[in-house]
């Protein structure tokens, strides 16, 4: 054990975990699909984070090596270069003026810049399109809103068939997109032994919560969550946590719902809801959580509809909802509150950005 120990921290790839990084993350988007990457802090990443203050940095990269996608900024940043093996993730500064996204792993003279959240070596491969050539590469500060408008999606698992009813009720209220998480084996029975199984996943969840070998397999979701404003988290609880098939996809995709609005409806037979609400905010670190979680359970499951509807009117949803179909409103006919660029209503006003406060346009430059 001690030898794993000392061979790992030896290891240049994890040299990397050591350097400090920055809150700000750095988004990257490929064919409107994005991923955030946390940024190192160090002199290259706060002039990067400076310029892309004055707007988003567009690209050209091509792959190379088998191991990257590269091409030249269009600027130069200062370097600290050092000999490193770069790890599939890494986000990295070549020769002062080239940025590289690494698929694989290779040894150089390079200046770290970051190093992309959550993605497995094949889902880099495919999201960094690995063997292709010209691939537009869009860096920014904010994600990139590829849907028309705001908009909301329902994200729910459901192995016993309550979370689906609780999300049919929802979707009769509301207008919404609804992606189902399926467990990639469909043949585990979660409850047998004394809902073993179930509890065997939280388990391994629990010992190595940062490590995405101890999620269970999901089947692969295809919806782009760049699109979308506003989303509304439906689970299963679990032996008082959140049930282990949502908690692997939230593991790979809730740092992409940094700085939108979330919910949570938590379904349980009779257990208090507080370990998925934090089992959530663990998952999704950077949401705007839309209110308090609603708990739904097997004593007033039959009245869900009712506690829905109160719920959305206590979380202001229709508020945080509403498009503003035209941002260039007079103040005297806008409409109350604070909205960003998008016509969405937000719960408070953001710390840094442009936004509307009572039909004013606000700057707050940090
Ligand atoms: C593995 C497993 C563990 C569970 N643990 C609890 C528990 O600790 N407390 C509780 O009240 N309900 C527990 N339940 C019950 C579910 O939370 C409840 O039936 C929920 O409504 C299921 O939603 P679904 O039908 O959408 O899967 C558990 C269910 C399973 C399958």
């Amino acid at each position: 054990m001690l030898a794993m120990f000392l061979c790992s921290c030896a290891d240049e790839g994890n040299d990397a975990m050591a350097q400090a990084t920055m809150s700000q993350k750095l988004y990257i988007t490929i064919d409107g699909v994005s991923h955030t990457a946390t940024l190192y802090d160090n002199a290259a990443t706060r002039e990067l984070v400076s310029r892309l203050e004055n707007g988003n940095i567009t690209v050209t990269l091509n792959s190379s090596g088998g191991f990257e996608i590269w091409g030249a900024l269009g600027f130069s940043l200062p370097t600290s270069n050092e000999q490193i093996t770069a790890q599939p993730g890494d986000v990295i500064l070549y020769n002062g003026s080239n940025i590289c996204l690494m698929y694989g792993s290779n040894s150089w003279s390079y200046t770290r810049l970051g190093h992309i959240d959550n993605l497995s070596e094949n889902e880099l491969r495919t999201f960094l399109k690995a063997g292709e050539s010209n691939i537009s590469v869009t860096l920014s500060l904010q994600p990139a809103s590829t849907g028309p408008d705001g908009n909301t999606l329902v994200i729910y698992y459901s192995y016993t068939g309550n979370c689906n009813e609780i999300v049919q009720t929802l979707t009769s209220q509301i207008d919404a997109d609804v992606v189902r998480i399926q467990p990639y084996d469909k043949t585990q029975q979660y409850e047998a032994n004394g809902y073993a199984i179930g509890m065997q996943l939280l388990e391994a969840i629990n010992a190595n919560p940062n490590s995405p070998d101890s999620y269970p397999a999901i089947d692969p979701v295809d919806v782009d969550l760049a699109g979308y404003d506003n989303f509304i988290i439906v689970v299963p609880l679990w032996w008082s946590q959140m049930a282990a098939i949502m908690q692997t996809y939230l593991f790979n995709h809730g740092p992409e719902m940094a700085g939108k609005n979330v919910a949570l409806i938590v379904s349980s037979h009779s257990s208090g809801i507080s370990g998925v609400v934090a089992d959530a905010k663990r998952l999704i670190p950077d949401a705007e959580w839309m209110g308090d979680a609603l708990w739904i359970n097997s004593a007033n499951h039959s009245n869900r509809a009712a506690m829905i509807e109160e719920w959305l009117a206590d979380i202001d949803y229709s508020a945080i909802s509403t498009i503003i179909d035209d941002i260039n409103i007079d103040r005297h006919s806008a409409p109350q509150g604070i909205y960003n660029l998008n016509g969405q209503r937000l719960t408070k006003a953001p710390e840094s950005g442009i936004y509307i406060e009572n039909g004013v346009k606000k700057i707050v430059t940090k």
